[in-house]
């Protein structure tokens, strides 16, 4: 039996614009394994954040279900969602979203402490991921001290803080150059490869969609092709 660590039955989304109801998602079926690495492409508008954010538990379909390491998202409370995206899931985006005050190494620190991680651990934890990403040197700098490529670097330390088999990046180098989008490509590729992560990702690049080992194409809210 294949390991299948996220599982979309027959998603649909709508979203109520005004009177009128978008229809973001119609009907996505589609099954990821446990350490694949995963590419979602397809044009601006055909529901690829949409899908991304109902696999994370930030919105929830208007019909279908998502399982994701076996519990059923849209099922949980408020209360286990949380604690799913804590330890389940890394989010990466585009724009980073690191916290300004405070220093690479505290934002990655946060997620730690939410999870009542202890001081100790916390210290080993933070040093090993900063390292990781190739940032121990630059652990007590401010994001505004650091490149878009730094900067992205610390918010996958940080997503990766609890240990999440699934990572999930939007369009995570759309605002680097395109070397910098392949070194910060690499370590992603790099966990997958040696942590066995599971990588869902989404670019508009066909250059960093060959990272993936399956790429799938969403139009208008359906999977046209997956190769
Ligand atoms: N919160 C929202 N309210 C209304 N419409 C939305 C919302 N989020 C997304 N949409 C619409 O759903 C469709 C898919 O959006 P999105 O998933 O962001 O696409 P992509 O990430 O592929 O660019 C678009 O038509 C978008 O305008
Ligand atoms: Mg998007």
């Amino acid at each position: 039996m294949p390991d299948v660590i996220v599982s979309c039955v027959n998603i649909h989304k709508s979203f109520l614009m005004g009177r009128e109801a978008v229809q973001a998602l119609r009907g996505i079926d589609l099954d990821v394994l446990r350490g694949e690495m995963v590419c979602l492409m397809g044009p601006s508008g055909s529901g690829k954040t949409t899908l991304l954010n109902i696999i994370g538990g930030l919105e929830e379909p208007s019909r279908g279900h998502v399982i994701v390491d076996g519990e059923n998202v849209v099922a949980l409370s408020e209360d286990a969602l949380s604690e799913m995206r804590l330890t389940k899931m890394g989010f990466v985006f585009q724009n980073y979203n690191l916290l300004a005050n405070f220093t690479a190494w505290e934002n990655v620190e946060v997620p730690l402490a939410l999870a009542g991680v202890g001081r100790r651990e916390r210290r080993r934890k933070v040093e090993y991921l900063l390292d990781l990403v190739g940032l121990g040197d630059r652990a007590q700098h401010y994001p505004s001290e650091l490149s878009g490529g730094q900067q992205q670097r610390v918010a996958i330390a940080r997503a990766l803080a609890n240990d999440p088999p699934i990572l999930i990046g939007d369009e995570i180098t759309g605002d680097l150059d395109s070397e910098t989008g392949f070194e910060v490509m690499e370590v992603v590729a790099r966990l997958n490869r040696e942590q066995g992560t599971t990588v869902i990702y989404v670019t508009h690049d066909p250059r960093m969609a060959k990272f993936a080992e399956r790429v799938i194409q969403l139009r208008d809210g359906k999977i046209l092709e997956s190769t």
